[in-house]
């Protein structure tokens, strides 16, 4: 019998090339997913719009005074929005903000992030550059939980990439998102099929 398929939340703050994978996917028929809702802490963020270009639920949520993390009361809509939306799983997709008590205790094990760096290895911004300014040879991706730490929580699974003589961060960071796009929909996909039997 076919699952019914997995309702997504999707929080980003960028271009959202990753939430274009991941929507590539679920139309692709390689990921038993559904988009249930899009949101972002800035208003004129490309995954908003390409949110609305493909005509999933998106809203923009004005983040409040902080620059690390949401307003307490913001997030807690946040968890409302998400809820009312019903969202099996929350998936970070270059949402540049800490989670903080709110969501992590509403979504317990069931959010997830991408970095661009074989963590531990460079957590933080711009992972890329810190790969090269730091003369390792090997870079990548991971994607793992999240907990209240920044890029801290229990690993799921990692994708390498070389980092190549001549690289600048602008060639890493594309090299590195190649693997992204494919690395994200599999392990989502991974959580449908897990979600489902518990
Ligand atoms: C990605 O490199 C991801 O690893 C990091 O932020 C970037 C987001 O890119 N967390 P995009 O908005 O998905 O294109």
């Amino acid at each position: 019998m076919t699952q019914p398929p997995l309702r997504l939340g999707i929080l980003g703050s960028g271009k959202g090339s990753n939430f274009r994978a991941i929507a590539d996917a679920i139309s692709a028929g390689t990921l038993n997913a559904e988009v249930a809702l899009v949101l972002s802490d800035v208003q004129h963020a490309g995954i908003l719009a390409l949110a609305h270009e493909r005509g999933y639920p998106a809203q923009f949520v004005p983040p409040g005074k902080y620059r690390s993390k949401l307003e307490p009361v913001v997030e807690a809509w946040v968890v409302d929005l998400l809820r009312g939306a019903g969202v099996e799983l929350v998936v970070l997709a270059g949402y540049m903000r800490m989670i903080k008590a709110p969501l992590l205790e509403a979504f317990p094990n069931r959010i997830i992030n991408i970095h661009p760096s074989l963590l531990p290895q460079f957590p933080g911004l711009d992972a890329w550059r810190q790969a090269i300014d730091s003369g390792v040879t090997e870079s990548g991706c991971t994607v793992h939980y999240v907990d209240g730490g920044m890029d801290t929580g229990p690993i799921i699974a990692q994708r390498r990439v070389p980092v190549l003589p001549g690289d600048t961060p602008e060639t890493l960071h594309a090299r590195i998102q190649e693997q992204e796009h494919q690395l994200y929909p599999e392990i989502i996909q991974q959580f449908a099929e897990k979600l489902r039997v518990n």
